[in-house]
């Protein structure tokens, strides 16, 4: 979208820092710095990720206006992440865009992170036509803490149909890859192993849950007894069976997601669908979808990668939607690591 509005996006709800500069929804620059730290102990640390982001932030933002051509002074709003995640880790991202806000009388915009991944897909790569989803359209959104279906009218105007009553299927992936003893985050190994494995070897058992809701703790927990019952027998039946665990593990959580992902979009008789948030990296996900779509002829839409896991090109483009309708936050502004009204307009 052609527009002369630049903003400045903060994020660092969990263990990335990153920071991107955005002409209306055109990216200009997204800079990213993973936490290598929390590798060790087989999941985010929230003391070391707050640390980690305290280090990163300065250069990170630094970075953004650089290669974006741009300086503080050219920056019309600050879009930071207001949550929902990790307290320590907000609170580095909120209290940095306040300072820079307040030393360079620039407004800030709050956003909500979930909005941030579903609105990924309005981020417009510069000389590249992307197609987006039209409006409505229901995205499934899937991360490391999140799990819904959510129905899209307009850029800040969006409804959760479905949501996890428990686990979300990153964690499923988490976890289960635990139990496996593999590295975290354990969904990108899982995909990885998958690729060689049979996914129709082992079955695992599915919940059966209301409407448009989602359950992945009953899998996460007959996937362990499963596992502890075959290593009873065979103390080499996971490294044995890796590639087969993993590709039907992840077929199952895919026919989970798509199972109701259907049924929504039968219910509210929408043909675009969106996959957003880390697990739409997922490249089972992906393909099923995609074949799924081209069965009952849907548009749909499947972020780049780059897109699915935490950006702040995301946080930008979802604050260019909130400034353009006058939604600016005020200096009091705090993180919430709970939001969990998915609207947050006002
Ligand atoms: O959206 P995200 O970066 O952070 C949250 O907001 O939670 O999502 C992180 C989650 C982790 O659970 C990670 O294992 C999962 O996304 N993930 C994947 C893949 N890449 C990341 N899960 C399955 N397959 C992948 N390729
Ligand atoms: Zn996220």
């Amino acid at each position: 979208m052609a527009s002369d509005i630049t903003i400045l996006g903060i994020e660092s709800s969990c263990d990335d820092t990153s920071a991107a500069v955005l002409r209306g929804t055109e990216m200009l620059s997204n800079v990213i710095a993973s936490q290598a730290v929390h590798v060790q102990y087989g999941g985010v640390i929230p003391e070391l990720a707050s640390r980690a982001h305290q280090q990163n932030i300065v250069p990170v933002v630094d970075t953004a206006l650089k290669n974006a051509g741009t300086e503080i002074s050219d920056i019309d709003a600050i879009a930071f992440t207001r949550g929902p995640g990790l307290l320590g880790s907000l609170l580095v991202g909120v209290s940095f865009a306040k300072g820079l806000a307040v030393a360079n009388n620039i407004p800030l915009v709050e956003v909500n992170h979930l909005q941030g991944h579903i609105l990924s897909h309005f981020i417009d790569l510069p000389g590249q036509e992307t197609p987006h989803p039209a409006f409505p359209f229901l995205c499934l959104l899937v991360s490391g803490g999140h799990t819904q279906i959510v129905l899209v009218s307009a850029p800040l105007h969006m409804e959760i149909v479905g949501t996890t009553i428990d686990d979300a299927a990153g964690e499923a992936f988490d976890k289960c890859a635990k139990v496996m003893g593999l590295p975290y985050p354990g969904g990108p190994v899982i995909d990885k192993l998958a690729a060689q494995g049979d996914p129709s070897r082992f079955r695992f058992a599915k919940p059966s849950v209301e409407g448009f809701d989602y359950s992945f703790s009953g899998l996460k927990t007959s996937f362990l007894y499963f596992l502890r019952d075959r290593v009873k027998e065979d103390p080499d039946f996971i490294e044995n069976n890796k590639a087969d665990l993993c590709a039907s593990l992840q077929k199952t959580i895919i026919d989970i997601l798509l199972n109701k992902l259907v049924k929504a979009a039968k219910e509210y008789r929408i043909r675009d669908i969106a996959i957003a948030g880390g697990v739409s990296a997922n490249s089972g996900l992906r393909n099923a979808i995609t074949a799924e779509g081209e069965k009952r002829h849907w548009h749909t839409f499947l972020p780049p990668l780059k897109f699915t896991t935490d950006n702040a090109a995301m946080i930008a483009v979802a604050g260019y939607f909130r400034y353009s309708e006058g939604l600016l936050s005020d200096l009091s502004v705090t993180p919430e690591a709970r939001i969990e009204n998915i609207l947050a307009k006002e």
